[in-house]
């Protein structure tokens, strides 16, 4: 399955669940997740992300692996989103700040 990463948490761009064929992103307060059960790895979201948030469970950042079980879990209890809506106010100041992970609201 792809995998939403770190860079995702405050930005909240949702490029992403535009291209999804399969309709499979979940939407938290300042993140989104990927239900890997029904993800069928087209690859289609991983360009669209402004904040490169997105990768393949086989090829994931080194530190980035805790969100494999995190996208697996939220995608249970989080709506699901298929439109496109405005990034969250303080996205660009957020984009590439480092382990946001603190900061995520579940
Ligand atoms: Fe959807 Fe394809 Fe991205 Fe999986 S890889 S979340 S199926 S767009
Ligand atoms: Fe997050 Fe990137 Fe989608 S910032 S909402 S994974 S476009």
């Amino acid at each position: 399955a792809f995998i939403v990463t770190d860079n995702c948490i405050k930005c909240k761009y949702t490029d992403c669940v535009e291209v999804c064929p399969v309709d499979c992103f979940y939407e938290g307060p300042n993140f989104l997740v990927i239900d890997p059960d029904e993800c069928i790895d087209c690859a289609l979201c991983e360009p669209e992300c402004p904040a490169e948030a997105i990768f393949s469970e086989d090829e994931l950042p080194a530190g980035q692996e805790a969100f494999v079980e995190i996208n697996a879990d939220l995608a249970g209890t989080w709506p699901n989103i298929t439109e496109k809506k405005d990034p969250l106010p303080d996205a660009e100041e957020w984009d590439g700040k480092p382990d946001k992970l603190q900061y995520l609201e579940r």
